[in-house]
């Protein structure tokens, strides 16, 4: 039987990699936009659990603008962590399990191997640090609760770094781009996937069961920004790939400091679910591919 799953967010990179895949699992969704639930309001996110009695919580929404954060606190808190919260609280008075999102932003960026799950975190900025509120409180909240912990997500829809990389070489500008922040680019549709694929799995749990609690989700490979960007360019024009000079970290200040190697260590997922995520190159070159046959699409 299939099913019934509440995701918030429609829009994103991942919220829309989830409705995309849907239709080929034998789920039931039902997704709320912004317009719909504001995260600004968590009273309103738990009485939509509340009203719509689901089997899975996927919480797809998040306050993903990292510099911005740094200025807007208050409003970065409230959508990622107390929303967050109300919402992992009324799915377990419903029975309901969540998979909720969390980032590589949570660490430090310190530390010489990839990430574990248990490795002591230490966010940077006011995005990690809210990012890092939500999931304890997530898992405090609902014991049935996954949080994954993800890297670099990028898409064929929305902004992000792949799309940008592309434009700026369409348009022939220089590229400079940074070579000391390290990490695994993952496709937000490898993460739907793996999600959508599980749902049935974690409706079916109870609680303690090994697949809740935090885990980290990345596509295989580590790279910095400059090879992340290097790799997108080889597999959209090949030896016509424009150069990409390094830059140092320093040499583009942000409003939000970034971890250094964030790179996320994902033995505890292959463990548990038997799912081991492809190279990231695999990913990210069948979204160059879809970019590729809508031009439209790319000109973002
Ligand atoms: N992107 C990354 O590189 C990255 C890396 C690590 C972890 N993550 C995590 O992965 C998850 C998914 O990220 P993503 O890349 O799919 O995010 P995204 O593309 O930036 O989308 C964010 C979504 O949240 C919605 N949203 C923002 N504020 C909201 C509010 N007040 N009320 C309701 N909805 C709101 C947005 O709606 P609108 O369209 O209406 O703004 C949009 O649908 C997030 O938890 C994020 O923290 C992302």
């Amino acid at each position: 039987m299939s099913v019934r799953i509440l995701q918030f967010g429609t829009t994103g990179q991942v919220a829309r990699e989830l409705l995309r895949q849907a239709p080929s699992y034998d789920l039931a969704i039902t997704a709320l936009s912004r317009a719909e639930v504001d995260f600004a309001d968590p009273e309103a996110a738990a009485a939509a659990v509340e009203q719509a009695r689901p089997e899975l919580v996927i919480v797809a929404a998040a306050y993903t603008a990292v510099d911005q954060a740094e200025t807007d606190r208050e409003l970065a808190y409230t959508v990622n962590a107390e929303t967050p919260a109300a919402i992992a609280q009324a799915a377990a008075r419903a029975g309901a399990a969540v998979v909720h999102f969390s980032t590589d932003y949570v660490f430090a960026g310190d530390k010489p191997e990839p990430y574990r799950e248990d490795d002591p975190t230490g966010p940077l900025s006011v995005y990690g640090a809210t990012k890092l509120a939500g999931e304890l409180a997530v898992v405090a909240s609902c014991p049935r609760a996954l949080v994954l912990r993800t890297s670099w997500v990028v898409s064929a829809h929305g902004r992000n770094f792949v799309k940008t990389m592309l434009r700026l070489a369409r348009e022939g500008q220089p590229l400079r781009v940074v070579d000391d922040q390290f990490g695994r680019p993952t496709a937000a549709a490898d993460l739907a996937g793996f999600v959508l694929s599980q749902a049935p799995r974690l409706a079916g749990t109870p609680s303690g069961g090994p697949v809740f609690g935090v885990h980290h989700f990345a596509n295989a490979g580590e790279t910095s920004w400059r090879g992340f960007a290097q790799g997108v360019l080889a597999l959209a024009m090949g030896p016509a790939a424009p150069q990409v000079a390094p830059i140092a970290t320093a040499e583009r200040p942000a409003p939000a400091r970034r971890p250094l190697r964030g790179t996320l260590d994902t033995g505890k997922l292959e463990r548990t679910f038997g799912v081991t995520p492809r190279p990231w190159r695999d990913a990210v070159a069948e979204i160059v591919a879809e970019l590729a046959a809508q031009p439209q699409a790319s000109a973002a």
